[in-house]
């Protein structure tokens, strides 16, 4: 391979489980004026990045992969707060057939410097023989990997969905639902909702994650194969109930969290898959219903098959909002990454973490992998 190019995974065009990937060589590429390269180290796993190839999202060919961490290799000339050599990490949008060079799951990337954390504190590499980590500071490449997607996506939720006050003290006595509380992203708008807004939360989840999840700041955790939950949560929550945040988003979850909802004061509930209140069985006049992608985090439109959301200069201003209010929390350990597994076959674990992502083989934690093999 000539210092030129570089290896990373493309969909093949194929959906069927295990053959959604495969290596190519491509260029690495320069950074425009206001981007950055930055040489991977880890790479996180998300349902978004199987979704866009099985849900037809994607594009054949397109470089695929959302979450990454490592090292600052060049700047461009326009950009402010970064330098060569800088400790970060990011999300993109992976998949994408409208910029196919986006995805991460390579070893040199140009990445938007606004979606991108600077870890002043040098990061360091888990052992070759770490195959799981608890939820921590982040310290670590792999824990940098692991929190950049799913913590501006709770940002694209709080700051611009539900609009909440960054004074924590104006939100004193109000409720947030987290439905999916140990969902990857759960597990950090837990920790947002309670140490950065100052919320009362209450979370669903297996009954095995409930003690983490209060370690967390949940202040209550009920189990969603419960048949009654719902009078459970309404039971301890009551009116005060006026935030609802789908994380698992399908129609039966986003018809919990309308239906746990207060019945009479003004409520915001917020999903992640584009569900609307058509299919909901009973709608609240006393609701507005929102959904949240964290891609709008870039003020650009984003088109997913037919769909088209439209972006704009709102999302980018909630996302800085959000950015300088919550980003210092992540910085001294007040909101921590989510537990990790880590597997070793460096992008060749790629495919292993998106099968276990699509069938349901993730609980409460981030799938995490390497550039190359761990040895
Ligand atoms: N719009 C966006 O920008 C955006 C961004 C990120 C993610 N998403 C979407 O949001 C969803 C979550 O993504 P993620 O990466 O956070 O998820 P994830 O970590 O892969 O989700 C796994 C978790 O889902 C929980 N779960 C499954 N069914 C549940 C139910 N009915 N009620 C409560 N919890 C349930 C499981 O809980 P237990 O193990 O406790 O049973 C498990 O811990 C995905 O659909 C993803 O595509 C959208």
């Amino acid at each position: 391979m000539s210092l030129q190019t570089q290896q990373a995974l493309a969909f093949t065009g194929s959906t069927e489980d295990k053959k959604l990937l495969k290596l190519v060589s491509t260029e690495i590429p320069k950074p425009n004026s206001d981007q950055l390269l930055v040489k991977a180290v880890a790479f996180a796993a998300n349902p978004t990045d199987f979704k866009h190839i099985v849900f037809g999202w994607g594009g054949k060919d397109a470089f695929v992969g959302s979450d990454v961490s490592g090292e600052v290799v060049a700047v461009g000339d326009k950009v402010n707060g970064f330098a060569v050599g800088d400790h970060v990490g990011l999300f993109e949008h992976g998949g994408d057939p409208d910029h196919p060079h986006r995805g991460l799951f390579k070893e040199y990337s140009v990445v938007n410097p606004s979606l991108t954390i600077r870890y002043p504190s040098k990061l360091k590499t888990l052992g070759a023989d770490v195959t799981e980590y608890p939820a921590s500071k982040v310290e670590t490449f792999e824990g940098a990997a692991a929190l950049s997607l799913s913590i501006f996506t709770v940002g694209q939720s709080f700051a611009h969905s539900f609009d909440l006050d960054s004074d924590k003290t104006k939100n004193a006595g109000k409720t947030v639902l987290i439905w999916g509380g140990s969902t990857a992203t759960g597990i950090l708008a837990i920790q947002v909702a309670k140490k950065a807004y100052g919320l009362k939360v209450v979370t669903t989840a297996s009954k095995k994650h409930e003690s983490f999840l209060k370690s967390l700041g949940a202040d209550a955790v009920f189990d969603y194969h419960d048949s009654d939950v719902i009078d459970q949560i309404k039971k301890f929550s009551g009116e005060s109930l006026v935030y609802g945040y789908d994380t698992v988003s399908d129609e039966g979850t986003w018809n919990s969290v309308n239906d746990a909802l207060t019945e009479s004061a003004p409520a915001i509930a917020d999903n992640l898959l584009f569900l609307d209140k058509s299919v909901l069985k009973n709608p609240k006049k006393n609701v507005k219903y929102t959904k949240a992608i964290v891609h709008l985090a870039s003020g650009e439109d984003q088109q997913l098959t037919d769909l088209v959301i439209t972006g704009g200069q709102e999302f980018v201003a909630a996302h800085r909002k959000f950015y300088e209010k919550v980003v210092p929390l992540v910085l001294d350990g007040t909101i921590k990454h989510q537990p990790l597994r880590i597997l070793h076959d460096g992008l060749g674990s790629a495919e292993e973490a998106l099968s276990l992502l699509r069938n349901n083989k993730v609980s409460a934690e981030k799938l995490i992998f390497r550039v190359s093999k761990t040895e």
